[in-house]
């Protein structure tokens, strides 16, 4: 190749570049055209400058100079025509924004945890702590300890589902009063939530498994006062301002032993088919606890005097959120269950 065509050929592969890059339509087009004119490899201006060294040593160093000028310039002409298509191709999307987003589900909380919570909240403020029991547990803890005589009747109202021998699925959450005795000195002020068992068979008001929650207060000069004041006191926390009353009743491990009703909170005690038109709603058991129950337990009975109380939160639930069928707190419907989300 003489200088003269060197330069020619020069001259026709800039004038094609310009060409072709103002014909390239895409970034990718253009980048087809930037390796076509200065790849390394293949690029028509890198394959004329490999020429250089065969033209005659005097104008070397010219070519040099004017190829060179040819190769800065179409990098400048690239340069421009990519800024100038990147900023008319709209961006690839790689995200479609129309396209509908995935429903996200808020959790809940049970009414029954709802309340339990509730509940251990009013009784944590005036000092009681909470104490756990096994569910599995000994006849003794269950019945023996709670003063219930062997084959007393009272332990049919339990209806019992044994586990063994001596093992049975407890059936209140009386035997944490025993265990909880045992193993602290008084003063003692404890709550005791947790789940019980029973074989009674499943309608509106009876589950086979439920939850209750026990309370416990034992040290010196405790009385029925503290009974009454305390649970009247928890009666109107939890209901808001509401009328309570006391009936005599019965349990082995109590005595004397006392139901607390509180007004019908749907009717507010005008007498409804909630309350069988007596105004009135049971909401717990309670009494002082028997001598027999302190001794049992290992505790001086001529000392320390004490009252329980134990109550169903489901039942609560029911009165508290106006539920009217214990089958729903079992369900898991979530039509139902989400209606406590908050
Ligand atoms: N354990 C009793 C029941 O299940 C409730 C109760 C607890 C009564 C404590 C008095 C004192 O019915």
């Amino acid at each position: 190749m003489t200088t003269q065509e060197f330069f020619e050929a020069l001259q026709r592969a800039h004038v094609e570049g310009s060409a072709r890059i103002s014909a390239a339509a895409t970034p990718l087009e253009l980048t087809d055209v930037r390796n076509a004119l200065i790849g390394r490899k293949n690029g028509s201006l890198s394959q004329l400058m490999r020429e250089l060294p065969s033209l005659p040593e005097a104008d070397r160093r010219e070519a040099g100079a004017r190829a060179n000028s040819a190769r800065v310039a179409i990098e400048e002409e690239l340069e421009t025509r990519k800024v100038s298509l990147d900023a008319d191709t709209p961006p690839q999307p790689t995200l479609d924004l129309s396209m509908p987003g995935r429903q996200s589900w808020r959790g809940a909380k049970h009414p029954v945890t709802l309340i339990i919570e509730e509940i251990e909240g009013i009784f944590r403020d005036i000092g009681f702590t909470i104490a756990l029991g096994p569910e599995a547990e000994l006849e003794w803890y269950n019945f023996g300890a709670l003063n219930f005589p062997a084959d007393h009747p009272a332990m049919d109202m339990h209806d019992t589902l044994y586990l063994g021998k001596e093992v049975l699925l407890r059936t209140h959450t009386s035997p944490v009063q025993v265990r909880t005795l045992q193993s602290y000195p008084p003063p003692i002020r404890i709550l005791a939530p947790g789940n019980v068992y029973r074989r009674d068979f499943f309608d509106a008001s009876h589950a086979p498994m439920f939850s209750q929650i026990e309370g416990l207060a034992v040290d010196e000069g405790v009385s029925f006062v503290d009974l009454k004041a305390t649970l009247s006191y928890f009666a109107n926390r939890l209901f808001g301002k509401t009328k309570t009353r006391f009936r005599p009743s019965y349990f082995p491990f109590t005595e004397p032993s006392a139901e607390m009703d509180v007004e019908c909170q749907l009717c507010s005690g005008r007498g409804c088919s909630g309350c069988k038109g007596t105004g009135w709603m049971e909401i717990l058991g309670s009494g002082m606890v028997h001598p027999a129950v302190l001794q049992s337990a290992g505790v001086d009975a001529e000392r320390y005097t004490g009252w329980a109380f134990g109550m169903g939160p489901g039942r609560m639930a029911m009165l508290r959120y106006g539920i009217p069928n214990i089958r729903l707190l079992y369900d898991s419907d979530v039509r139902f269950l989400e209606q406590f989300a908050r």
